[in-house]
C-alpha cells in the first residue's frame, strides 16, 4: 500500500544540474520512514537542470518537477512549488546543498506534534547555528538586509533571510492572494504577509559553503530585496512598477536633453532634427531599461520579441507625449502662465499612460 504522503520538498533551481542528484540521495537519507515528495521548481535552466530531475523521476517516482519557461524568480517558483502538492506540510530547501536537510524530521516533528504551530525556520542566527565561512562583505551585507527587514518585518526572527523552513501547506495556499512574490526573500514574504501573526520555532543549522554550480545572488537580487520592502511598505498606494517606469522616465528626460544639447550645439542638425534623434534616443534609452528592469521577469527576448516591443513602445509614447503638449499647453493657456505646473501636470499624465499602456501592449501576455 502506498502510504500516506507527509511532506513535500519544494527545491527551486536554476542551473544545478550536478546538485540534483546529491540533493535526492540527501533527501533520501535524511528522511527515512518519512513518506515525502520532492517537487524541483526550475525555471528553464540553460544546463538541463529539470532533464535531469525528470530523469531521476522516471524511476523514483517521489521526484517531481515543474519547468516553467519565460520566467524567472526564486519566490514565484518556491510559491507555485508549494501549490503544486497535496502533502499537508510543505518544505522549502535550496538546490545547491547549501542548507542542513538533516534537520528536516526534526522540523515536520515540531509540526506533527504541535498543531498551534505554523512555520519552522531553519536559522543561522540562534545557538547552535552559523554561517560557516562566510566573507565579512556577505556577513556585513546579510546584517543590514537582516536589519532593513526588521521594519516590515512584526515578529522578532533571529533569520528573516532564510530560505529554509517547513509549513503548513494550507497556510500557505491562504496566504497566496498576500503574497508579493518578488525577489529572493519567500520566508520574509510569507511572515509578513499573514494577517495573524504565524507562530513560528527557530531550529539552528550551519549554512554550508556551495561546492557546484554558482550563486546567482547578484544586484539585481539585491535591487529585488529593495523592491521587496518598498512593496510591502508604501506598495498599496503606489506600484512598484510604476515608481521603476517614472524614474527610468525621468532618466529618459536627462538622455534627450543630452542628446539634444550635443547635437543643436554642434549645429550638425536643425533644431527640428535634433529633436527628432533626442526623442528616439531617448525611447530607445527607456524602451531597454524598462524591459531589463521593470518588466524583468517578463521581459522581451530575441530579435524579433525586442523589435516587436521597441516598435509599440514608441507608438504608445508618442501619443503620450502628444497628450503631454495638449494637457500642458491647455493647462498653460488656463492658468495664464503657470508654466511649472502646466508642465507637471502634462509630464504626469504621459507617465500613466505610457505605464499603463506599455504594461498592457508592450509587456502584457
Ligand atoms: N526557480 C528558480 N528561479 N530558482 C532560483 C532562481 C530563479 O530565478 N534563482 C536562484 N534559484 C535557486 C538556486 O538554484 C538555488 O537552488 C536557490 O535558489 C538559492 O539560490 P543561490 O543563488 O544559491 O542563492 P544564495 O545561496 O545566495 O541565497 C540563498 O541563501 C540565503 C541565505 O542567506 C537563498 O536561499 C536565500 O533565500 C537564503 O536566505
Ligand atoms: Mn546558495
Amino acid at each position: 500500500m502506498i502510504p500516506r504522503l507527509e511532506l513535500a520538498v519544494v527545491i527551486p533551481t536554476f542551473n544545478e544540474l550536478r546538485n540534483v542528484p546529491l540533493l535526492i540521495a540527501k533527501l533520501d537519507a535524511a528522511l527515512v520512514g518519512r513518506a515525502w515528495e520532492a517537487i524541483f521548481v526550475d525555471d528553464d535552466s540553460p544546463d538541463g537542470t529539470a532533464q535531469a530531475a525528470r530523469d531521476l523521476g522516471l524511476t523514483d517516482p517521489r521526484v517531481r518537477v515543474i519547468q516553467r519557461f519565460g520566467r524567472r524568480g526564486l519566490s514565484s517558483a518556491c510559491i507555485e512549488g508549494m501549490c503544486a502538492t497535496a502533502a499537508p506540510v510543505v518544505a522549502v530547501i535550496d538546490g545547491d546543498l547549501q542548507h542542513d536537510e538533516t534537520i528536516l524530521p526534526t522540523m515536520l516533528d515540531a509540526l506533527q506534534a504541535d498543531a498551534a504551530l505554523d512555520v519552522v525556520i531553519g536559522s543561522r542566527f540562534v545557538a547552535g547555528g552559523g554561517t560557516g565561512d562566510w566573507d565579512q562583505d556577505r556577513v556585513k551585507k546579510s546584517a543590514l538586509a537582516t536589519r532593513l527587514s526588521r521594519r516590515v518585518l512584526k515578529a522578532d526572527l533571529s533569520d528573516p533571510m532564510s530560505g529554509f523552513f517547513m509549513m503548513r501547506t494550507q497556510i500557505a495556499r491562504d496566504l497566496i492572494p498576500h503574497l508579493s512574490a518578488i525577489g529572493f526573500k519567500i520566508l520574509l514574504d510569507i511572515m509578513t504577509a499573514s494577517p495573524r501573526p504565524l507562530k513560528y520555532l527557530e531550529l539552528p543549522y550551519t549554512f554550508r559553503l556551495r561546492t557546484e554550480g554558482e550563486s546567482k545572488l547578484d544586484y539585481v537580487v539585491a535591487m529585488e530585496f529593495l523592491i521587496a520592502i518598498y512593496d510591502r511598505l508604501f506598495g498599496r498606494i503606489v506600484p512598484v512598477r510604476f515608481v521603476m517606469f517614472s524614474g527610468i522616465g525621468a532618466l529618459g528626460a536627462l538622455v534627450h536633453l543630452t542628446v539634444l544639447y550635443a547635437l543643436f550645439r554642434k549645429e550638425a542638425v536643425n533644431f527640428v532634427g535634433a529633436t527628432i534623434i533626442a526623442t528616439v534616443v531617448a525611447m530607445t534609452f527607456n524602451f531597454f531599461l524598462n524591459n531589463a528592469l521593470t518588466y524583468r521577469e517578463r521581459r522581451l527576448t530575441g530579435a524579433r520579441g525586442l523589435i516587436d516591443g521597441w516598435i509599440s513602445f514608441c507608438l504608445v509614447c508618442s501619443v503620450g507625449a502628444a497628450a503631454n503638449v495638449g494637457v500642458a499647453s491647455f493647462l498653460y493657456e488656463m492658468e495664464h502662465g503657470t508654466w511649472a505646473i502646466s508642465a507637471m501636470a502634462g509630464l504626469m499624465v504621459a507617465a500613466v499612460w505610457n505605464y499603463a499602456l506599455s504594461s498592457r501592449f508592450v509587456w502584457g501576455r
